[in-house]
């Protein structure tokens, strides 16, 4: 999964997918204005907390269309820094303006508002099996004879395989299959040396462990899409369609706090919205609220209950609409 997406040359986010049109992936949340004056707000309230000097760090900026629309609500000038892995991607961030950058470790630690906007979906996952009596194997890759990829059982790669299945108190049934995210854990220990102190909030789909490890997700959650359908084949067109697993919202928070974080969420995003006040947007021109790109965003039936909200933060800040679950 990490070479079919992020290979230099080959991987699906190497060459700037064409993120909303036919043949790329699915628009984000990122194409909403609305989306972006949310945003913007719950920096602003990051801000009163944390001084004028606040950095924003935004992962995974895609084409720079979000980063664009907060940049264009924000009042105060801010150090705006887009993190993606994906030089295509941020080829075209900075020709929207954005300064991209590949390596959070050229960032020195200081106040910073982070956030990822379907992020977290689009790190590499491993794949297991149950086998019964709480014995689990890995599903690795292999080719066979005709040079077609299949998966084959073996023993796990790695013991924090089998660990984070304890720390989420999951047992998976015989032939049951499950992702797991080995990468979350560098991932939130990188922001947490840069976060200092400051907010990380990321906006993702995902469940707890007990619904994404239940019989309901008994074949995992990998899914794939190519030119805006759903593939059920991670090896049909590698490198050329979109690979994607639901996010692990319990090992994400416990790992957060393992690393340092205080944590809340998950939050459905519609109610994150409208706590940071959406529906006051009045659109770019001040032309009054575009009511039907608000319902997307917030209803349960579109996006509002589709994405939720994480939210984690340096301990002793204070909190503000977006920066703490709702009451
Ligand atoms: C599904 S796209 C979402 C893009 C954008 N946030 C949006 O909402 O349209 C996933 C993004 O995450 C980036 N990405 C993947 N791994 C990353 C990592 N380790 N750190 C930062 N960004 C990453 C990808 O290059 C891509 O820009």
């Amino acid at each position: 999964m990490s070479a079919a997406l992020y290979d230099e040359t080959m991987g699906f986010y190497a060459n700037a997918p064409k993120i909303g049109s036919p043949d790329g992936p699915f628009d984000t949340n990122a194409k909403f204005p609305a989306f972006g004056y949310a945003i913007a707000k719950a920096i602003t309230y990051a801000e009163k907390a944390l001084g004028s000097h606040l950095r924003v760090l935004e992962l995974g900026g895609g084409t720079g269309q979000l980063g664009s629309h907060i940049i264009s609500c924000l009042e105060n000038v801010h150090e705006y820094v887009v993190l993606d892995p994906s030089p295509g991607l941020r080829a075209k961030q900075t020709q929207r303006g954005l300064q991209a950058i590949s390596n959070i470790d050229c960032l020195s630690p200081g106040p910073t508002f982070v956030f990822g906007n379907e992020v977290l979906d689009a790190l590499p996952v491993h794949r297991v099996m149950g086998m019964g009596h709480d014995e689990v194997l890995e599903l690795y890759v292999d080719l066979d004879e005709d040079g077609e990829f299949y998966e084959q059982p073996n023993s796990l790669s790695s013991l924090e395989l089998a660990e984070r299945l304890r720390d989420d108190r999951v047992q998976l049934g015989r032939g049951q299959v499950a992702e797991i995210c080995l990468e979350l854990k560098p991932f939130l220990k990188s922001l947490w040396r840069v976060v200092d102190p400051g907010y990380v909030i990321f906006i993702d789909y995902g469940d707890c462990a007990s619904n994404l490890y239940s019989y309901r997700h008994r074949n995992g959650s990998l899914r794939s899409y190519y030119h805006q359908q759903q593939v059920y084949d991670p090896f049909f067109a590698v490198g050329h369609q979109d690979l994607t697993a639901d996010v692990d919202f319990t090992a994400a928070c416990f790992i957060a706090e393992k690393v340092g974080f205080e944590v809340a969420g998950p939050v459905p995003q519609g109610i994150w919205l409208r706590n940071l006040g959406i529906l006051d947007y009045k659109g770019p021109m001040g032309e009054g609220p575009d009511q039907e790109e608000i319902d997307v965003l917030t209803r349960p039936a579109c996006l509002g209950s589709t994405f939720d909200i994480l939210i984690f933060k340096t301990k002793g800040i204070s909190d503000g609409p977006g920066l703490q679950p709702p009451s």
